[in-house]
């Protein structure tokens, strides 16, 4: 017999999780006014609110926890990770931030200014937020296939290159002064993006004599399916796919809380010495003295360590398997997803999930809350609540793809939670046609509202 997939490590220390009925959770949801951020984590049975600082250290990570050297400057666990970074991804340079909008901050402080266009690949929230905050603009050119729900693509991350050009052609090129590409793209459903676009993206960079910036944050990810999917890396390691990945960027921003398998920190990389030297103003500023940043020592180390077991390829594939694990077993019962399956999460499709609930009641919001309701299983809206008003109509922005998203954190759970969550998700859709209205809001703040908002059944 053919042996089956297994995963790559074995668990060591546990922590107690607690289910409960429908009737507490039924409490539990009101009191939090139908907001799955406002719920205490232990009324929570599996968390899949985010992927981001949730993970699972390693035994090695922890015991260098313990070897931190927490010295204000020129601490050995700042040059650890400075060797680390030199030697995944060939920068010379780095700066320490606390978390990855810590690194937006101090890097756009020193790049973007009021007017500019940073064209990328659906910009993350808050690298979105750090370009306007500045009265700059994001320019999203992902491919059209991105928009496609089930439609097919190995590398639905990527950039087009005709809509990149076309940003070139109608603004000049002292308004640009960087392209930003996020690995794997969050916002597009966790989908990678190819060498070969990488390799464009930074040709055409260099042709108008701009930068690339990485939004790194699942980068060893967007490796993995490289190796996988891309003619010509499937005998290549993951290590060194990274370290071609970067010769294709000038600088990289990591929020370290995902596939650096820590729970916070953060970093700028750097191939341009000017460019670090005129950055760690700002993150002297911002964050803290340059060696470290707004991390401690034994931060720094578990983090040096969690980027050379997240690049390892058995860790990976145990991780993304995972989730396709969970995706099929969706699939299986029918449910509408995004597909192909992201790295890190999987994206339901809420409006043919629900199609009886009108847009203006939170159709991805309902969806998220009666899942929370059937199994105490916490996902996020990535709907209209998180795509906010418009700024200046101040009406309601309605996004095409109106998505909860399931993300894994990792090393966390097992396969029988996988079993757990997609049942409790098909519970949901056997009854669909009962749920035919949504939500109202009470409360709003003017801006991030999806984190505070207070709602109500209809
Ligand atoms: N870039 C991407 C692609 C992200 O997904 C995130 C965070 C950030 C930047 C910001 O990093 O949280 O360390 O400040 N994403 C989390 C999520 C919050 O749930 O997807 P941070």
């Amino acid at each position: 017999m053919e042996l089956p997939f297994a995963e790559s490590y074995k668990i060591k220390m546990v922590e107690t999780i607690k289910r409960s009925t429908r009737e507490e959770r039924e409490k539990w949801l009101k009191e939090a006014y139908f907001n799955l951020f406002n719920l205490r984590s232990e009324y929570v049975y599996i968390d899949l609110l985010t992927d981001s600082g949730t993970g699972a250290m390693s035994d090695k990570q922890w015991s260098k926890m313990m070897v931190g050297d927490e010295s204000y400057a020129g601490a050995s666990s700042y040059l650890i990770m400075k060797d680390t970074i030199k030697t995944l991804f060939g920068f010379n340079d780095f700066l320490p931030t606390h978390q990855g909008r810590a690194a937006e901050n101090v890097l756009f402080s020193l790049l973007v200014k009021e007017g500019d266009i940073v064209p990328g690949n659906s910009h993350f929230d808050t690298t979105k937020g750090h370009i306007e905050f500045r009265k700059a603009k994001a320019i999203d050119c992902t491919i059209d296939e991105a928009f496609h729900p089930t439609q097919y693509h190995p590398f639905k991350g990527n950039l087009d290159l005709n809509k990149l050009e076309e940003v070139f052609k109608s603004n000049s090129i002292e308004k640009i002064p960087f392209i930003v590409v996020t690995l794997t793209c969050n916002s597009s459903g966790g989908q990678p993006v190819s060498m070969q676009n990488l390799k464009d993206v930074h040709a055409i960079s260099k042709k108008h004599g701009t930068k690339v910036i990485f939004d790194s944050a699942r980068f060893a990810e967007n490796a993995y399916f490289i190796k996988i999917r891309e003619n010509g890396y499937q005998d290549k390691t993951i290590k060194e796919i990274v370290k071609e990945m970067y010769t294709y960027s000038d600088a990289m921003t990591m929020s370290s809380k995902k596939d650096a398998i820590v729970n916070m920190g953060g970093f700028i990389g750097f191939s341009d010495r000017q460019m670090y030297e005129e950055a760690s103003v700002y993150n002297i500023m911002f964050e803290g003295f340059v060696t470290y940043g707004g991390m401690s020592g034994r931060d720094m180390n578990a983090l040096s360590q969690g980027l050379m077991e997240g690049t390892e390829f058995d860790y990976l594939e145990t991780r993304i398997k995972q989730v396709e694990y969970l995706g099929e077993k969706l699939k299986s019962y029918n449910v509408p997803m995004l597909e192909p399956f992201g790295g890190h999460a999987i994206f339901l499709d809420a409006k043919k999930f629900l199609p009886a609930i009108p847009k203006e009641e939170y159709i991805a919001q309902k969806l998220a809350t009666e899942i929370y309701l059937e199994g105490g299983v916490r996902a996020v809206e990535i709907g209209t609540l998180l795509a906010d008003r418009d700024p200046v109509t101040r009406e309601n922005r309605y996004p095409e793809l109106e998505l909860v998203r399931l993300a894994l954190p990792r090393r966390v759970y097992t396969n029988s939670h996988m079993d757990y969550i997609a049942a409790a998700v098909a519970n949901v859709y056997e009854r669909r046609n009962e749920i035919t209205r949504g939500l109202k809001i009470l409360r709003e703040a003017p801006i991030m509202r999806h984190f505070t908002v207070e709602l109500e059944r209809l």
